[in-house]
């Protein structure tokens, strides 16, 4: 079938096209009824269904044969470690860690905190509490203590999952430090933390609170998988918003299997035994929809990477994984390949490797920019780079340029492509009326949402529609800006709120705005995204100081670095601050943060009529001029 025609099915009548689809999974009890809403007057797929997204996974798999399937390679070069298991070995690992879970009292609708690196164990987390219909709550490894406790007081877990250290490059990292003072400054208290210890850096554990995982795991029996409702929560996963509190996305069982397996088979054509490799951190929504649930619900083989796209050794490390394991489809983000293409411009590493495995590259996470998608597209002729769009609260892609019997519809440059079927994708004014083609605005999805999107906010039904769904009518708001042509495209143009994106790492500006302003020294400030050669963006703050206070800029910025680094994470990569008088407002006091990142980026701005002092702005144009080196750093 066309795309046209299975989008048109999937907006003309969405419940009969969805559960058409949610029968190409094995139910306990198939769902009466597709759409209902919730006693909080919020849209719900599959109520009354049940299912256990674990089964989907690994167990119905082993039944139909498919057990000595290579289910997860760990592909670690940072450790030099490579290792494969199959879909009986993942199962096994499980159901015993399920196990282990369950005699420390963990079930269904307990919260489980998940702080780990990218080694297989975090997979097997995730699943074991998916077997349980415990909620997990993946925390990924870069945020700082402040940040884990944050969470843990939201999600208050009955247990956290953590490892002994990280490895980024060559740098042990530490893990159970930053938990331990998580606890510490948390006001919840957790009953265990389990501990898997690496060799390279054992933890130390504070019995009978901590335990270690292995010692754990081989004394447990393997759990059975619990029948849940699909409307049950699957996982909370935290994400940055424009308040300095991350928002908890909640992901449901039914509608996401459903919508999971569809964009396996419509989007990135992968089907049973293919081999899907998305290059990202399951501390990520891409990892937890494409590195764990799709690949397996689907019947691929995953590859959990622990390593880079540069110098674990070199920029042919992507080149290597998809030659030795055979990889059809890969997914990363556009800065994983500017990162390639700084160190190898010619991609001459490329030719060291047989790709012949290779159909497709998907690039999401940020705004693809024209010169990366060419890079890549001449790179790795024959193989379509397709740029496409979604976000955390989507859980799977909302733009795509489809692909029919196997041929990519044409790419335009700039452009994540035409809406997923399910998605109704409009660009609108501020009276939430669709703009007409070309016309920049705010992109909003119309309701409902399909399967797969989050229903709701964790504990916050309320804040979920005040954030997302009351600034324009009938459409959920994305936070994105952009454009649509006549064909049909958008063109994502970046986000309209305090969010940035910085190496593919979804960042909040106001949470580095609320430690900057703790400063001592610090009146009031402004961090904005700036655009970065490699990463995208990158934040930069403006800061005034307290009337009466002298400070030497590079004293200061070396002080607010290192408080961003202790209370956010090292991958805020806050590294710049600027000492300024004044910071540009309008008359009631609101800080014009655009204007201020379009003069950063060299674009044009209008000053809005209600600015309290115009003079402001060629100050901090002047600031530009005089710092030439700030854009190229
Ligand atoms: N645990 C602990 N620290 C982490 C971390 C983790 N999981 N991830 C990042 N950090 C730290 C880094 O070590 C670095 O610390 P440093 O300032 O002490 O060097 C800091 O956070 C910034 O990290 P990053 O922005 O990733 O920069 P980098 O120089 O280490 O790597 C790239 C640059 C481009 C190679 C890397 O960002 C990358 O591979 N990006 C692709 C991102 C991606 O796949 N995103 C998924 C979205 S789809
Ligand atoms: P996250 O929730 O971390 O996945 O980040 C989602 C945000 O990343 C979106 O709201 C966009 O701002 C941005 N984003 C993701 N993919 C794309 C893309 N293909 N083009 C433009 N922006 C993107």
């Amino acid at each position: 079938m066309s795309y046209k025609s299975i989008y048109r099915e999937s907006i003309a009548d969405p419940e009969k096209f969805w559960s058409e689809q949610a029968q190409n999974l094995d139910w306990f009890h198939v769902p009466d009824k597709a759409l209902s809403t919730d006693p909080d007057g919020l849209h719900r797929w599959f109520a009354g269904g049940k299912l256990n997204t674990c089964y989907l996974a690994l167990d119905r798999h082993v039944a139909a044969g498919r057990g000595d399937q290579t289910a997860l390679v760990y592909d670690s070069p940072v450790t030099q470690t490579f290792s494969r298991f199959t879909y009986r070995e993942v199962l096994h690992e499980t159901a015993r860690l399920a196990g282990a879970l369950h005699a420390l009292g963990v079930g269904k609708g307990d919260r489980v905190i998940i702080y780990m690196p990218m080694i297989p164990q975090v997979v097997f987390a995730m699943l074991a509490c998916a077997r349980l219909g415990a909620i997990h709550s993946v925390v990924f490894g870069g945020f700082a203590a402040h940040e884990l406790a944050l969470r843990i007081d939201d999600a208050c877990p009955k247990v956290i999952l953590t490892a002994s250290a990280g490895i980024e490059f060559d740098k042990i990292i530490p893990y159970k430090p930053i938990v331990d003072k998580a606890l510490n400054d948390a006001a919840h208290s957790v009953s265990n933390v389990l501990v898997y210890q690496r060799r390279m850096c054992l933890a130390d554990l504070n019995e009978p609170r901590d335990r270690d995982w292995e010692l754990l795991v081989r004394e447990a029996a393997p759990a059975d998988f619990v029948a849940l409702d699909a409307t049950d929560p699957l996982y909370i996963l935290y994400t940055s918003g424009t308040t300095g509190k991350p928002k908890g996305i909640v992901r449901d069982n039914g509608g996401h299997a459903v919508a999971l397996a569809f964009s396996m088979r419509h989007i990135y054509q992968c089907g049973p035994g293919d081999v899907f490799w998305a290059a990202s951190d399951v501390g990520w929504v891409v990892g937890h929809s494409y590195i764990v649930y799709a690949p397996l619900i689907t019947g691929c083989t995953t590859i959990l990477y622990e390593g880079k796209p540069v110098r674990t050794p070199d920029a042919g490390a992507f080149w290597r994984v998809i030659a030795e394991y055979g990889v059809k489809t890969m997914f990363t983000a556009p800065t994983a390949i500017r990162a390639i293409k700084k160190e190898d411009p010619d991609g001459l590493l490329k030719n060291m490797y047989d790709l012949s495995a290779l159909q497709y590259l998907f690039l999401a996470g940020e705004r693809c920019d024209v010169a990366t998608l060419q890079w890549a597209q001449q790179l790795l002729p024959g193989k379509p780079v397709i740029d496409h769009w979604w976000q955390t609260e989507s859980g799977w892609p909302m733009l795509v340029t489809p692909i029919e019997n196997g041929l990519v519809q044409p790419i335009k440059p700039g452009s994540a492509g035409r809406p997923v079927p399910g998605f109704q994708v409009h660009i609108l004014d501020q009276n939430a009326q669709p703009l007409p083609p070309d016309e920049e605005g705010a992109v909003g999805v119309k309701l409902p949402l399909p399967p797969g999107c989050m229903p709701t906010l964790w504990k916050a039904a309320e804040v979920f529609r005040e954030s997302y769904l009351s600034a324009y009518p009938g459409y959920y708001f994305t936070g994105d800006g952009g454009y649509q042509d006549a064909d049909g495209y958008t063109f994502i143009t970046g986000r309209i709120d305090d969010v940035i994106n910085v190496a593919g790492h979804r960042l909040s500006t106001s949470d580095m705005e609320e430690i900057v302003a703790a400063h001592p020294a610090v009146a009031e400030c402004a961090v904005i995204g700036v655009a970065d050669a490699l990463k995208g963006q990158v934040p930069l703050g403006f800061v005034v100081l307290k009337t009466g206070i002298q400070m030497d800029e590079l004293a200061l910025e070396a002080e607010l670095v290192a408080m961003v680094r202790e209370r956010l994470g090292a991958l805020a990569c806050f590294k710049k601050a600027l000492l300024v008088n004044r910071l540009p407002k309008t008359r009631s006091g609101k800080i014009l943060r655009r204007v201020m990142r379009n003069i950063a980026d060299d674009k044009p701005y209008n000053a809005p009529s209600t600015i309290e002092d115009t003079a402001v702005l060629s100050e901090i144009e002047a600031v530009f001029k005089h710092i030439p080196t700030l854009k190229s750093r």
